[in-house]
C-alpha cells in the first residue's frame, strides 16, 4: 500500500489544495452561491459543521452587538492611544485586543464554565454565588461599570429576546437570570452583562440545537471557544477607532497631570 511520510502539521478545518478552497468540506462556490453569512463561516471554521439558521443568526447578532461600546472602554482606549502614538493599524488593533480578559470582554468562557457547572450540579443561585464568594472569585458574566438594575444593558435584553423566540430551550440563560436576581439583591450594579448573556445562551445553543454531543460541548467549554466571539467582534470597533484617530489627525496622547494622584 501507500506509505505516507509523517506530517508536521495536522489541520482539519479548511483545504486550499483543490480548484477552490473548502471550509469544513463546503466549497467556496457553495458558500457564496447559497448566500451563507459570517455566522455560517464561523460555524464551519470553528465548529466544523453547518448549524441551523437560528444558530448562525445568533452568532451574527453576538458579533454585531459586541462590535463596539464607545471610546471609553479599555480596548478602544488602548487602540486610540496607540494610533495617536503614530503606530500602524495592526499595532493599534492588537494593543486594544490585549486588554480583553477576565474583567473586560473575556469573561464569556468562564461564565459558560461556571454557569454550566453550577446548573448541572443543581446548585441554587444562593449556593453558587456564596460558594464563589468563599473562593474569592467574582462571578464571571455578572457586574458592569455603567449598567445597573435601573439602566439595564440593552444588548443583554436583545440577546435574551432573540433566544426566547428562537431557541428550543433557554435553561442555562434562565439559571443566569436567577443568579442575577440574587446578585442584584446584594448590589445595584451586579446585573448580567453581555459576557454572561453570551456565555449562558451559547450553552443553550450548544445543548439545545442537537448538533453537538455532550463530549463536544464539554470540549468547547473546556478549551474556551467563546471569548473568540468578543475578540472577533470588538476587532471591528478597534479598527474603526484606529481609522477615526488617523482621519482626525489626532496628536500624541499624554495623560493630564491633574488626573494623576502623585503620592508616596
Ligand atoms: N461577582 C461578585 N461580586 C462582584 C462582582 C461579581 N462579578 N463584580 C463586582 N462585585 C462586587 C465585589 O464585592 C466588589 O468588591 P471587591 O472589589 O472587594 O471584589 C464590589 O462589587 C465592587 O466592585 P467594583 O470593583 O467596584 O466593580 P467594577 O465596577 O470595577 O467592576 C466588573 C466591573 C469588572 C465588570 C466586575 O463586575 C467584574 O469583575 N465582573 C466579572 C467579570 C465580567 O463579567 N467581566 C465582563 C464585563 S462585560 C464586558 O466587558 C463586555
Ligand atoms: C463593553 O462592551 O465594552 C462593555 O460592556 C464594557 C463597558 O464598560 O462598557
Amino acid at each position: 500500500g501507500k506509505v505516507r511520510a509523517p506530517t508536521h502539521i495536522i489541520s482539519t478545518i479548511s483545504d486550499d489544495r483543490g480548484e477552490e478552497p473548502c471550509y469544513a468540506g463546503v466549497p467556496m462556490s457553495t458558500i457564496i452561491e447559497q448566500g451563507y453569512g459570517v455566522g455560517d463561516v464561523i460555524s464551519l471554521l470553528w465548529f466544523k459543521r453547518s448549524l441551523p439558521r437560528y444558530c448562525t443568526q445568533f452568532i451574527e447578532i453576538c458579533i454585531m452587538l459586541c462590535a463596539d461600546h464607545g471610546p471609553c472602554v479599555s480596548g478602544a482606549h488602548n487602540s486610540i492611544v496607540t494610533a495617536r502614538a503614530g503606530k500602524d493599524l495592526v499595532s493599534s488593533l492588537v494593543s486594544g485586543l490585549l486588554t480583553i480578559g477576565p474583567r473586560f470582554g473575556g469573561a464569556i468562557d468562564d461564565a459558560a464554565r461556571y454557569f454550566k457547572d453550577a446548573y448541572d450540579r443543581g446548585l441554587t443561585p444562593y449556593e453558587f454565588v456564596e460558594g464563589m464568594k468563599k473562593k474569592g472569585i467574582r462571578v464571571p458574566g455578572i457586574g458592569h461599570r455603567i449598567k445597573s438594575r435601573d439602566n439595564r444593558d440593552k444588548r443583554v435584553q436583545l440577546l435574551q429576546k432573540y433566544a426566547h423566540t428562537h431557541f428550543p430551550s433557554v435553561k442555562y440563560m434562565e439559571y443566569a437570570v436567577q443568579v442575577e436576581t440574587y446578585t442584584l439583591s446584594k448590589a445595584n450594579n451586579l446585573v448580567m452583562n453581555v459576557d454572561g448573556a453570551i456565555g449562558s445562551l451559547f450553552l443553550d445553543l450548544l445543548s439545545g440545537s442537537g448538533m453537538f454531543t455532550k463530549q463536544e460541548i464539554d470540549e468547547i467549554v473546556e478549551i474556551g471557544y467563546l471569548n473568540g466571539l468578543f475578540v472577533l467582534a470588538r476587532s471591528i470597533g478597534l479598527i474603526g477607532h484606529t481609522f477615526d484617530q488617523k482621519r482626525l489627525k489626532q496628536p500624541l496622547y499624554r495623560h493630564p497631570w491633574e488626573d494623576v494622584l502623585y503620592t508616596k
